[in-house]
């Protein structure tokens, strides 16, 4: 039976990340287990940097975005030099099982771990929403709110000058904060990393707002599409395109991951961290806890390990016949 866990947050910080350790801290006491936060993600694992954490440790981190852990890209740890030396920092401190809360990577280097032989647990954590195994991910519901927040003003104020916006918003290799912010901000365009769109298609969608009378025109431009959104406004000029609007470029970068966590992103990384101790529990090892068919559920890491979760192709559908 486990007496010892520890739990690290890897990759992009995510609002909701400290709801997951604060459950995995209180769950795991619950079970009588002594519970150990990694500072710095798989950073702070290769060096063996532990915390001990009491239920007092994780007061008053609910509402808090980022992660009261911190957070890492770790190079070293992609090799399996890195994962030996983890696990012998592990080893070294007792530590009988893992919670990872992340995204892509941070689960390929948990399935890593868990392939080497230590029992590991994952939690689906990323603003990107790009992981397979979870329907959604902590942070994401906040991420979008901002990115949404941010749209409705820059409408407002696009209205006022007659002009368009090219809004750019995270998503180095996934669209789908950008998708569905398009949809639920009412986009005139939207630009995405999975579907090449020619610069000469998003000029002609703002040319046709202008046409038809609109007093803006909203364009959701994705960090990782082919052409970002400065990229978009260097060709316009170049080109000399004729927009009808004045055109001005807003990036909203990492605004959207420094946020609050909302009910939602509060109560999914609650549920898949408890979620995750239970598996420990259990012996359930060299798993994903995520969001399956709306219920809580866990995928194993074989599956999870370097794939991405694809855009709905229904929704992508929506979004081009609602941009009129
Ligand atoms: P995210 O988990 O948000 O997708 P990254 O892709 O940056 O963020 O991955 C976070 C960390 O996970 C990396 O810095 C690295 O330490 C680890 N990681 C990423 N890919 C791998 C891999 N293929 N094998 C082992 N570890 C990896
Ligand atoms: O993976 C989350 C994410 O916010 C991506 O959307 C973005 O491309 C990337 O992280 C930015 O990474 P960094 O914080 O290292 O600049």
């Amino acid at each position: 039976m486990v007496k010892r866990i520890a739990v690290l947050t890897s990759g992009g910080d995510a609002p909701g990340m400290n709801a997951a350790i604060r459950a995995v801290v209180r769950t795991g006491l619950g079970y009588g287990w002594d519970v150990f936060g990694v500072e710095r993600g798989y950073s702070g694992l290769v060096n063996g940097e532990f915390r001990e954490m009491g239920p007092r440790s994780v007061g008053g981190i609910i509402q808090q975005g980022g992660t009261v852990l911190g957070s890492a890209r770790c190079p070293e740890f992609k090799t399996e030099e890195g994962q030996r030396r983890a696990i012998r920092e592990l080893n070294q401190e007792g530590i009988e099982a893992l919670v990872v809360i992340g995204g892509n990577g941070s689960q390929t280097g948990a399935h890593a771990l868990h392939k080497l032989g230590f029992p590991v647990v994952g939690v689906a954590s990323t603003i990107d929403n790009d992981l397979y195994g979870s329907q959604i991910t902590i942070g994401v519901d906040t991420a979008l709110n901002i990115a949404l927040e941010a749209i409705d003003r820059l409408k407002v104020t696009a209205s006022s000058h007659e002009r368009a916006f090219l809004v750019e918003v995270m998503g180095r290799n996934c669209g789908y904060l950008a998708l569905m912010a398009g949809i639920a901000g009412g986009a005139e365009g939207i630009s995405l990393p999975e579907f090449e769109t020619r610069p000469e298609a998003v000029a002609d969608v703002i040319e046709k707002a202008y046409e038809r009378g609109k007093k803006h025109a909203i364009i959701v431009v994705a960090e990782g599409a082919k052409y970002d959104a400065p990229a978009l406004a260097q060709y316009f000029q170049e080109h000399n395109e004729q927009l009808g609007f004045a055109l001005r470029v807003t990036t909203l970068g990492h605004v959207q991951r420094g946020g609050m966590p909302g009910a939602f992103d509060r109560l999914l990384g609650t549920r898949l961290a408890g979620h995750a101790t239970k598996q420990i529990h259990a012996g359930n090892y060299g798993v994903l806890c995520g969001q399956i068919d709306g219920k809580i559920g866990t995928t194993p890491l074989d599956e999870v390990a370097g794939r991405t979760k694809e855009l709905d192709p229904d929704l992508v559908e929506l979004a081009n016949v609602l941009a009129k």
